[in-house]
This record gives structure tokens, C-alpha cells and sequence, in this order.
């Protein structure tokens, strides 16, 4: 049964548990989390914190161990393989930080992948419009290893855009490239949400990265300890991990927000000290 929501994206009290016993490790600690359609979501923390699989469970790559995902509206826990697999080719985009193209096809045939996997032909003018989205429109006939990878994460990310999904998922999508490149895709992420009205949740250990988002959440064992609405400066982003690492260092992490609860990660608004959150 679909529930329309205003977010593109929700997860209700999500745990993933790895492994069973003495060796389970809990990567997602009943996480809630609201991320608004149109609206640009940097994810951080420390190595090991749940990133990763908190994309992945949001993106209905990974199955949850309690709690539901909403994507678009839709719970993603009563969902069989099919209608899952289903949900995730036409709502779901995903970017990779080592872009994951197909080495023997063109740009151009990238891109049509995901509707030539859903047995359908694009449509004149479509794959044109990806690449165009992402300033590579003379680049359609050049195969992977004939772009730099600045290129191929915008190819990559074309990819991601062209079935129209609900919300593009990046881990780390700059963290193989140069800083001009990567600043470049930022931007082209940061344009998807303001000139196209995507929503984008992504994954970065980089502060200048995630100040182009909306909003930070930051994660630290797998729970949201401290969320940043934006948008805030690169440096105030660095304050704020190093506040966390240290509190983390002494055993602390969780007493890391001020208002002394778990931070929820609802948009909108932070759940930190107002000095250092600028509202829009
Ligand atoms: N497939 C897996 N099997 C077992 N443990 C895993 C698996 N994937 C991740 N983990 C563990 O879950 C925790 C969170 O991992 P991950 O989401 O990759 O963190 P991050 O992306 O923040 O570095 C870590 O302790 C990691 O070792
Ligand atoms: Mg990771």
C-alpha cells in the first residue's frame, strides 16, 4: 500500500544489525530520518559510523533488520524482490565514488542502461538531455576510459538522473577525483536541486563537500548524533566533526548534541546549539 509523503525519502526507527551473537555488530541503531524532496542532504562521520549502510538500507539496496524505509511514500519492508527491485530501477538513483560505468559502452549507452534494463528504448532526445544536464553533451560517443574521472562521475550521475528518480543516493562521489573535478560535481549536484528540483542525499568525510548540501547529519556508531541546517560554511562543518570525534575519543558521542536528546535528523530544522545553525 503507497502513503504519499512529502519525502522523498524516510527512515522510521531503522536498525541493521550485521551478523548474529557475540560477533554481531549493529551498523544502524534505530535511526529516524526525514529527507524532503528537493532538498540536498550531506551524510558524515566517522569511518566505520553507518554511512554507507544507512545509504544503502535508505536506497532499499540493503534490507533492514527492524524499522521500514519509505521511498516516495511507499514502505519498502512488505515489498517482495520484484516490486523492489521494481522501486529501486524507477525511484532510486545511486552514484558510486568510483563511478561504476560499463568500460565497453559509450557514454550515450551508460546512460540508457537503466531503461534498457527495464526493457524499454529511450525516447528521442532523453539520453541527449542527460548528458546535456551535465555539461557533456559533446562527449556522448566517448567510451570510460576516454573521459577524465570528473567526466565519468558526471556520466555516472546522468545515469543516476535519467529515470526521473525520487532521490539520487552518492557515497563519496568525489572522493576519487582532483578538487576541480570534484568541485564541479558538487555544483552539478547542488544545480540538480535547484534547477531541477532533485533530491540528493550524499555521503562525505570532506566539509567543503558537504557544505553545499542543505543540511548535515552527522553519525557516529550508528545513530544521528548532531544534524547542521544549512547552509553552513565548510569551517563550521569541520568544528563539528572534530567536536565529535573528540567526544567519541572520551567515550562520549552520544551527550554530543546540547539539547541533550538524540538528534532526529528531521530537515528543517538543527537540533544543536542556534550560534552555529544558520535557518534559511
Ligand atoms: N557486510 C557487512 N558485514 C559485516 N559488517 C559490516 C558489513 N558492512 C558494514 N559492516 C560494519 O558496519 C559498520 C558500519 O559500516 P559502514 O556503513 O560501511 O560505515 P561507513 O560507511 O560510515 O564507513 C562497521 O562497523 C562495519 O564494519
Ligand atoms: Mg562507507
Amino acid at each position: 500500500m503507497t502513503t504519499k509523503s512529502t519525502h522523498a525519502v524516510e527512515l522510521r526507527a531503522v536498525t541493521r544489525r550485521y551478523g548474529a551473537g557475540e560477533r554481531a555488530v549493529t551498523a544502524l541503531d534505530a535511526i529516524d530520518a526525514t529527507f524532503a524532496a528537493g532538498t540536498f542532504t550531506a551524510v558524515m562521520g566517522p569511518s566505520g559510523s553507518g554511512k554507507s549502510t544507512l545509504l544503502h538500507c535508505a536506497a532499499g539496496l540493503d534490507r533492514v533488520t527492524a524499522g521500514d524505509v519509505l521511498i516516495d511514500g511507499t514502505p519498502v519492508a512488505g515489498l517482495g524482490e520484484r516490486a523492489l527491485t521494481r522501486l529501486r530501477r524507477d525511484r532510486v538513483g545511486f552514484v558510486f565514488q568510483a563511478f561504476n560505468l560499463v568500460p565497453a559502452l559509450t557514454a550515450a549507452q551508460n546512460v540508457a542502461l537503466p531503461m534498457r534494463l527495464a526493457g524499454r528504448r529511450p525516447a528521442a532526445g532523453e539520453v541527449t538531455a542527460a548528458l546535456a544536464e551535465v555539461g557533456l553533451s559533446g562527449r556522448a560517443g566517448h567510451r570510460p576510459a576516454e573521459l577524465s574521472g570528473g567526466q565519468q562521475q558526471r556520466v555516472a550521475i546522468a545515469r543516476a538522473l535519467v529515470t526521473r528518480p525520487a532521490v539520487l543516493f552518492a557515497d563519496e562521489p568525489t572522493g576519487a577525483l582532483d578538487a576541480t573535478s570534484g568541485a564541479e560535481v558538487l555544483r552539478l549536484l547542488r544545480d540538480a536541486v535547484d534547477r531541477h528540483g532533485r533530491t540528493v542525499v550524499m555521503v562525505t568525510h570532506d566539509p567543503y563537500a558537504a557544505a553545499h548540501a542543505d543540511r548535515v547529519l552527522f553519525l557516529a556508531d550508528g545513530r544521528v548524533v548532531d544534524a547542521l541546517s544549512g547552509p553552513a560554511d565548510a569551517e563550521h562543518i569541520a568544528v563539528r566533526t572534530a567536536r565529535l570525534e573528540a567526544a567519541r575519543a572520551t567515550g562520549a558521542a552520544g551527550d554530543a548534541t546540547s539539547s541533550g536528546g538524540r538528534a532526529t535528523g528531521d530537515a528543517g530544522r538543527s537540533t544543536s546549539d542556534n550560534d552555529s545553525a544558520v535557518t534559511r
